[in-house]
């Protein structure tokens, strides 16, 4: 099969990881026999510089005509005094909502050969942790309504939360279908005893609960599923949250994977369009310098041959051959520990690739 990909390398290190993302799609249409076609776009620091902003219309209109979208990572200091719709950040938002991708999966799976990288006690890890966090990503006060004002203490700032029947019940129905496909188990993560969009939250989410009377359904405040994650992850299934809380319990939950450079994430909208991306930042004092963790744009890459091309025997691939060369103890630095070979992100690709 033929597929087209807009990849967007980005900032700092989002070029050094799309570079070994590409390497292995392109091993795995060597051996499958697909065909994957790139075009790359700007958007973030690097569009700012080239073209004077962050997500330039041609970068939207050629997502928008792809298959699917491969992204690195936006941002740097470089680019930190800009004005709020002037910043690289402003472009991943701007791609989400354009391309409808109010989905975000993130996967947090502990590899057995990574146990020593997580920070949590063996006896916490016990013989694994596997959470999937379902991020509403276009809605909430991401995109709510913002603005300075005067007030009777002077100049103030306000955002505001806001999330619609509809909005509710779409991520819900995702995080539902998810568990259906794993442990069976939801919790829906709010902050309902302050929240009236929590509360709004949480109705909707018992209602489209009782179309799954197989999974199991509980509720947790933030405050609360924050201690959870880290003190019993194994109570977790699949978490959902809104747009703010997922950014920072994903965050969370990436440590229990080892290292933020382990976990990978799909943008899913109504199609099969989606956007797909290591959930770390652009790290730019390690940018270029061969150091970056690959992983988890090449995880990303095999969600996109899941999700959006439907091709599981060619994602599984992928996953199989990472979890095979972290066996073989090979080790970037954000993930190194003793004893262990510390390599590269191109040794880490080329040993990938080896392995498919
Ligand atoms: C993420 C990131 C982004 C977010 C930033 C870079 C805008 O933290 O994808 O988790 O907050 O959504
Ligand atoms: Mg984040």
């Amino acid at each position: 099969m033929n597929f087209n990909i807009a990849t967007i390398p980005g900032d700092g290190i989002g070029p050094d990881i799309i570079e070994q993302a590409v390497l292995v799609l392109n091993k795995i249409g060597e051996k499958f026999g697909h065909t994957f076609n790139y075009t790359e776009v700007l958007a973030g620091g690097a569009a700012i510089d080239a073209k004077g902003e962050p997500l330039p219309q041609e970068t939207i209109d050629i997502c928008k005509k792809s298959d699917s979208v491969l992204l690195g990572a936006v941002g740097g200091p470089k680019w930190d005094n800009l004005p709020g719709d002037k910043r690289p950040e402003k472009a991943l938002l701007g791609l989400r909502g354009e391309l409808g991708l109010f989905a975000n999966l993130r996967p947090a799976t502990l590899h057995k050969a990574l146990k020593d990288a997580c920070p949590l006690k063996p006896e916490i890890i016990g013989d694994g942790l596997d959470i999937l966090v379902v991020r509403e990503l276009t809605g909430g006060i991401y995109f709510g309504e913002r603005g300075r004002r005067d007030s009777i203490n002077g100049e103030e700032a306000y955002d505001t939360e806001c999330y619609s029947v509809k909005e509710v019940e779409r991520i819900a129905k995702i995080a539902f279908d998810s568990a259906m496909k794993r442990n069976k188990k939801v919790t829906s993560v709010d902050k309902a005893n302050i929240l009236e969009s929590s509360r709004l939250w949480r109705s909707v989410v018992e209602k489209v609960a009782k179309d799954y009377p197989e999974v199991e359904l509980n509720h947790m405040y933030v405050d609360n599923a924050a201690m959870q994650l880290v003190r019993n992850p194994k109570q977790f299934d699949v978490i959902v949250t809104s747009n703010m809380f997922g950014d920072i319990l994903s965050d969370e939950a990436s440590m229990i994977t080892g290292s933020i450079g382990m976990l990978p994430s799909a943008s899913l909208g109504e199609g099969t369009l989606g956007m797909y991306e290591p959930i770390h930042g652009s790290a730019p004092d390690i940018a270029g310098q061969n150091k970056a963790n690959p992983i988890a744009t090449i995880l990303s890459a095999a969600m996109m041959l899941r999700y959006s091309f439907n091709l599981e025997k060619e994602a599984s691939c992928i996953e199989d051959a990472v979890t095979k060369v972290l066996e073989e103890n090979y080790r970037t630095g954000d993930i190194m520990s003793e004893g262990m070979k510390l390599v590269g992100t191109k040794e880490m690709g080329e040993l990938i690739i080896n392995a498919l």
